[in-house]
């Protein structure tokens, strides 16, 4: 079935880009054809074990679209999370122990097929967050519930749990993607004013596979958000062919001048055939590393879990940091009702729902919608103009001194007073961000149209 706003979008609003699933990636159909190379301690820039930025770090950065820093994080800030970690239910269900590296291979045999642990009772306000094959009143049996805190997947070849719940901790993101050191180097990179990190998406554990099964595979793809730069850093030491996060250099700069938007990514025909001819031609790094290192990269850069042929677990954060800017609309997402599709918003805070489905009025607002969660960045730059001839143009990479120009943002959770954080007896390392009624977050406009009110930027005021 065809995407009913597309059709509407592109007849009454050519100007507003195509509303996109926000959990969708952009990927090639093509595979990756090499091999990655390491991106070893040898291989830095000058400069990679102090804090800031050197000429020859900016210059690597404005060439390839990454740097990483080792040792930017004492790794023993990092102990209170992973004696949390072995603690959380994914861990316990495989029973998984800290002392017998055997315990940790393929843990994904032994998790529920639906892990609804940590949540609150906020299904639609009040419910139980179900599972996509229950009947519930918002949405079509089968439709997905959105992220949860555990998020565990039997992936390809190797089993991952993303611990997203964990990302919204106050005293985890002080020591990843809000310690003052990190927020220095982003600074020195990006420039201010720099937004306050309020979450991260949470520690990403990758497990060594069965080795009984098929070899670990790469999967490239570019997360098509409003991340400017993102954030890699490792709890525990990862050694070659372990996991480590494995980027396409030079890829950001050839993607973003494809795109319609320079601070929102809005993909064009011209951005498939480069995404195919990135895999084709470019060879990726692996990120090899110890506990403490961080990797900032360019946010649209083409990336993949890396290649886990190890006896490890692969801890790593994830991180999302933007500058200060007028934001525009959610990224929401109603699930599809009644025999109709999934209908995403778009830039101009509105959902166009076909008014030509008989099974489904258009005008009823009891439906299930989500966002991406996990995202600090969950909100479109307000600012359309089309990308910059000198992509950094607006970036520091070095020019101005850091002067810590950080501001306290409201999180989005705040300015639309979202129930994203544990509550009651939900506890530390759960909650999440659950569905909302569609009547709840928009209005009703008629003709098939829901408009959001924008909340983005009443702080400023
Ligand atoms: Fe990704």
């Amino acid at each position: 079935m065809s995407d009913p706003s597309r059709k509407n979008l592109s007849n009454s609003q050519s100007v507003t880009p195509v509303a996109e699933d926000p959990e969708s990636a952009f990927f090639s159909k093509h595979k990756p054809f090499y091999p990655p190379r390491l991106a070893t301690r040898d291989l830095d820039p000058q400069g990679a074990d102090k804090l800031g930025l050197t000429a020859e770090e900016a210059e690597h950065f404005r060439e390839t679209g990454f740097v990483i820093k080792r040792g930017l994080i004492p790794k023993e800030d990092f102990s209170p999370f992973i004696k949390l970690w072995w603690q959380q239910p994914p861990v316990s269900a495989a029973k998984m122990s800290p002392n017998d590296p055997a315990s940790w291979e393929a843990p994904g045999r032994h998790w529920p097929e639906h892990n609804r642990w940590g949540l609150a009772n906020n299904w639609m306000g009040r419910g139980v967050w179900p599972s996509p094959e229950d009947e519930r009143p918002g949405a079509s049996v089968g439709e997905r519930v959105g992220r949860l805190p555990y998020k565990l997947t039997q992936d390809v070849s190797n089993d991952v749990w993303r611990w997203h719940g964990i990302g919204h901790d106050k005293a985890f993101v002080a020591v990843t993607s809000a310690h003052p050191r990190v927020l220095h180097m982003v600074e020195a990179l990006l420039g201010g004013p720099v937004k306050r990190p309020r979450r991260n998406r949470g520690l990403y554990a990758i497990f060594p596979r069965d080795r009984a099964g098929p070899k670990s595979k790469l999967g490239p793809h570019m997360d098509q958000n409003m991340t400017e730069l993102i954030g890699v850093t490792y709890l525990e030491d990862v050694h070659p062919n372990s996991g480590g996060f494995t980027f396409y250099p030079t890829s950001h700069r050839r993607l973003y001048a494809t795109s319609k938007q320079a601070l929102n990514w809005v993909p064009t025909n011209r951005s498939k055939e480069v995404m195919d001819d990135i895999l084709a031609n470019v060879q990726p790094f692996e990120f090899v590393g110890r506990a403490g290192d961080v990797l900032f990269c360019h946010g649209w850069m083409v990336h993949s879990a890396g290649i886990h042929e190890g006896s490890n677990i692969r801890m790593a954060v994830f991180q999302d940091f933007n500058k200060v800017r007028k934001r525009g609309h959610m990224r929401w997402t109603v699930a599809g009702k009644n025999g109709g599709v999934r209908i995403n918003c778009n830039m101009d805070g509105v959902f166009v729902f076909p008014t030509d489905n008989t099974d489904d009025d258009p005008a009823d607002g009891m439906r299930e919608v989500t966002n991406q969660w996990i995202m600090d960045s969950n909100e479109f730059v307000l600012a359309r103009h089309p990308p910059l001839d000198d992509m950094f143009e607006e970036w520091n990479l070095g020019q101005h001194a850091v002067e810590g120009n950080v501001v306290d943002e409201p999180a989005w959770w705040e300015k639309y007073d979202l129930p994203l954080l544990p509550t009651g007896d939900v506890p530390r390392g759960g909650g999440g961000m659950p569905a909302e009624l569609l009547s709840k977050i928009a209005r009703y406009e008629g003709a098939g149209i829901w408009k959001v009110e924008l909340r983005a930027n009443d702080w400023m005021s």
